[in-house]
């Protein structure tokens, strides 16, 4: 568990209340150690749960700000540090930097942004909005065009401007540029919409990265909320208790249970939801049967 400064435990209660609002099984407890997956680039550890930020903090109104200081507290505190946002999130940027700069929590955080295109202009505003002098990781968003390059991306990171680059995109008629452009600039990491019910990924990019040794971070771990809708009422099967203790928590380890997967970010303005995230990266993962079983499960319905 992450030891939080006497600054950070004065706005500890939004996180006791969201865990309180979570039922955590034993495997889950705070005490059992954290699941984290190497960066390939450079073998750091990252914790492999995180945050996405696309839609939830488009406002940056006092609102906002209280879910996102909530929702950023209970990742902190249950040990997860990766925040996913982009340039064009409306106010994510400002509402996180806002969040984050005044509590000290920088230092505490894995930041990846992304940007439309290689824009100088784009990079430093973003900066500023996020309130730091540098990225953990920068990417190019929704990369579309296999010509598409990523020498400024380099040589910013040759700059120290960001620790890693990478490149995203959900859209699967776009798959064959992510292929060539993951080939020809071996990023640090790529970001691909994948999930138990949208699994193309699998087959198409997550080899592809591995042989380029790019980290994965799963976009869209729950097709935007649609598997929640898919299984409104019903109780998770007595076979998945041994490893998921929730539906979030199923779904997002039957993608942990993927070794190529470097981090899940589900997005999240809802600090219940953040900490019942936040279990599925402790205790046992689906092995290789039980991600067959889990797939049956959801196609069945
Ligand atoms: N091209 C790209 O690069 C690209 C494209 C799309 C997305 N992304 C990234 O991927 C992230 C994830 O995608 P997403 O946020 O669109 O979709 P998602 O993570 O698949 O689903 C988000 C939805 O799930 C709900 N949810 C989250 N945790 C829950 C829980 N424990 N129990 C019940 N409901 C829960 C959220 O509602 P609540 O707010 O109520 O929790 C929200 O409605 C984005 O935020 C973004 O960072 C990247």
């Amino acid at each position: 568990m992450t030891t939080l400064t006497r600054r950070e435990f004065a706005i500890l209660p939004a996180v006791v209340l969201a865990a309180k609002a979570t039922t955590v099984p034993a495997f889950a407890q705070p005490s059992t150690p954290l699941i984290t997956r190497a960066i390939p680039a450079s073998g750091e550890p990252l914790p492999a749960v995180g945050l996405g930020t696309a839609q939830v903090f488009d406002s940056a109104n006092e609102g906002t700000r209280q879910k996102a200081s909530a929702v950023v507290q209970a990742l902190i505190g249950n040990g997860g540090k990766l925040i996913d946002t982009a340039s064009t999130y409306g106010d994510a940027e400002r509402v996180l930097g806002d969040t984050i700069a005044p509590a000290g929590l920088r230092n505490k955080l894995f930041i990846a942004t992304k940007l439309e295109s290689p824009d100088a202009a784009e990079l430093k505003r973003s900066l500023s909005r996020l309130r730091t002098e540098k990225l953990d990781l920068l990417q190019l968003h929704n990369v579309r065009d296999p010509q598409q390059s990523l020498s400024a991306f380099k040589e910013w990171k040759a700059q120290g401007v960001c620790r890693y680059i990478g490149i995203t995109s959900t859209f699967h008629g776009a798959f064959s540029a992510v292929e060539t452009v993951l080939t020809r600039e071996k990023p640090d990491f790529v970001q691909i919409d994948y999930s138990i019910e949208d699994r193309e990924a699998e087959k198409r990019i997550l080899p592809l990265a591995g042989d380029n040794k790019s980290g994965v971070l799963t976009a869209l771990p729950f097709g935007r909320g649609r598997l929640f809708r898919a299984v409104r009422g019903k109780t998770l099967p007595d076979w998945a208790s041994a490893f998921a203790g929730s539906w979030a928590q199923f779904f997002l380890k039957y993608l942990l249970g993927d070794p190529r997967v470097t981090a899940v970010i589900p997005g999240t303005a809802d600090p219940a939801h953040m900490t019942d995230n936040l279990g599925a990266m402790r205790g046992p993962l689906p092995d290789a049967d039980e991600r067959r079983r889990m797939v049956q499960f959801i196609e069945a319905l």
